[in-house]
């Protein structure tokens, strides 16, 4: 039995498991099993937790996503499998308020889904607070994607069910205040399409599929792509779907993305810093399996 204090009626639980100890197989199920009727999770420790031990407790749900480190470039958390979500650079130090990074950081202050841009999508990210800003400033926030699915009038289930969304990395990061990429940049991260509702894989419940990286709906004008996806963001995120987490230093928040949305909330970048580290589990590798 894994121990867990319910701390949101629908979406979020404190599960009481050091992600630092060796774990069994049973107790990897028994958050898997949590995670599927709750679909965020917080561990709780004392201090931040190493980011090899982040990447290896991670590794226990699926594939980890790599990130190709440019030749010369000097990373700030040498680990491939970790996402700086920080507002630092390499050495340290607080990124101008006009930096590009920062600037397209920024855009996770707009609800969205991790990696929804990518054919194969992500299932878990887990995020580490390393350092935090003071007066519980920049909380992070969860939606429940199935809970909005189930909420939603059953005419609206019946027109949305068999539309596809095109989700384009660069249409939120210019939404959320990011220059306009290049054409090289852009070829670089090609959008993907997904179905707006699916089925969540753990809890076998229908689930909308949203994030502010989708850039239109195939088959529709823009504008009536941007009515449909408008309107189903602003349902999808009322407050009674929505969990708060305000971190402590220590905490590793971890999410599905097949089942919510989340956004970052703004602080004070340019003073405080932040070091927030992610790590990300996608599908199994979809193309492979095409193969066999
Ligand atoms: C993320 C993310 C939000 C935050 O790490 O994927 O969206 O509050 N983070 O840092
Ligand atoms: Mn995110």
């Amino acid at each position: 039995m894994v121990e867990a204090t319910a701390l949101h009626p629908i979406l979020a639980t404190e599960i009481h498991v050091d992600i630092r100890e060796p774990l069994i197989a049973a107790t990897i199920a028994g958050i898997v099993s949590i995670m599927d009727h709750s679909p965020v999770g917080v561990f709780r420790h004392e201090r931040p937790v190493s980011d090899g031990a982040h990447v290896a407790f991670s590794r226990r749900f699926g594939p980890v996503e790599r990130m190709k480190i440019p030749a010369g470039s000097a990373a700030r958390v040498p680990f491939p499998e970790i996402i700086d979500q920080s507002n630092l650079d390499a050495n340290g130090e607080i990124f101008p308020d006009d930096d590009k990074r920062m600037l397209y950081k920024r855009a996770n202050r707009l609800w969205h889904t991790d990696m929804s841009f990518h054919a194969v999508r992500a299932t878990y990210s887990l995020l580490s607070a390393h350092v935090i800003p003071p007066d519980d400033a920049a909380p992070t926030e969860f939606a429940d994607m199935r809970a909005a699915y189930d909420a939603l009038p059953e005419v609206t289930k019946a027109q949305i069910e068999p539309l596809v969304a095109e989700h384009d990395y660069y249409y939120s990061r210019v939404i959320g205040g990011g220059p306009e990429p290049s054409i090289a940049e852009r070829s670089l991260r090609p959008p993907a399409k997904h179905r707006l509702v699916h089925v969540h894989p753990g809890s076998q419940r229908k689930s909308l599929y949203l994030a502010s990286h989708i850039s239109r709906i195939a088959g529709l004008s823009d504008a009536d792509s941007r009515s449909v996806i408008d309107k189903l963001m602003a349902f999808a995120t009322q407050p009674e779907f929505v969990y708060s987490h305000v971190w402590r230093v220590g905490d590793v928040v971890m999410w599905d993305n097949l089942a919510t949305m989340h956004r970052a909330t703004p602080f004070d970048d340019q003073q405080f810093r932040r070091d927030m580290r992610r790590t990300t589990v996608r599908e199994g590798d979809v193309a492979l399996e095409a193969m066999l």
